[in-house]
């Protein structure tokens, strides 16, 4: 009987090609529309009566989005050989991220406050924009 050799083992990358720092970038991006998008059809109907069909496409952009936004930023962080511990810009992009991450529930709770918080996710996002940018510490 022939003796069993152990089948060549295949790298990871050889299966799976490594996604390029603008593949990356574009995908943060998508992410990132995404979530604006559902945070500002939720802000614009905020008050309203009922569940309707936007409330829940909101609901899932939002959900999917943060994890793309998260998936991609790490994606990039690799590309960009970002070492640890973290710079302060990426630790504020992630407390952006947190708090763009809660902002649905709590715009869906207060109501009252959809202009507060349409202008809050315009300056998070582009404080967000900033950091990645400019990179200040
Ligand atoms: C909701 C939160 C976030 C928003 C709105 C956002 C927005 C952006 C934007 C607009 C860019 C493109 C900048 C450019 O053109 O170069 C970018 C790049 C980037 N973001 Fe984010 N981001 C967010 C969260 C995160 C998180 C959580 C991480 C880390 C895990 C991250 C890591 C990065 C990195 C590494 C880049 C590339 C920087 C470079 O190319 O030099 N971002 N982000």
């Amino acid at each position: 009987m022939l003796p069993l050799r152990p089948l060549p083992q295949a790298e990871p990358s050889a299966i799976i090609p490594p996604m390029s720092y603008l593949a990356y970038k574009l995908l943060h991006l998508v992410g990132v529309f995404a979530v604006l998008m559902a945070l500002g059809a939720q802000i614009a109907s905020a008050g309203a009566a009922g569940k309707s069909r936007i409330h829940k496409i909101a609901g899932l952009c939002h959900a999917l989005g943060l994890v793309v936004i998260l998936f991609a930023g790490f994606g990039l962080l690799v590309r960009l050989t970002v070492p640890w511990p973290w710079p302060g810009w990426v630790l504020v992009k992630l407390l952006i991220w947190l708090l763009i991450g809660s902002s649905l529930a709590l715009v869906r709770r207060q109501a009252a406050l959809a202009v507060v918080w349409w202008w809050a996710v315009v300056g998070l996002a582009t404080l967000a924009g900033y950091m990645a940018l400019y990179k200040p510490f």
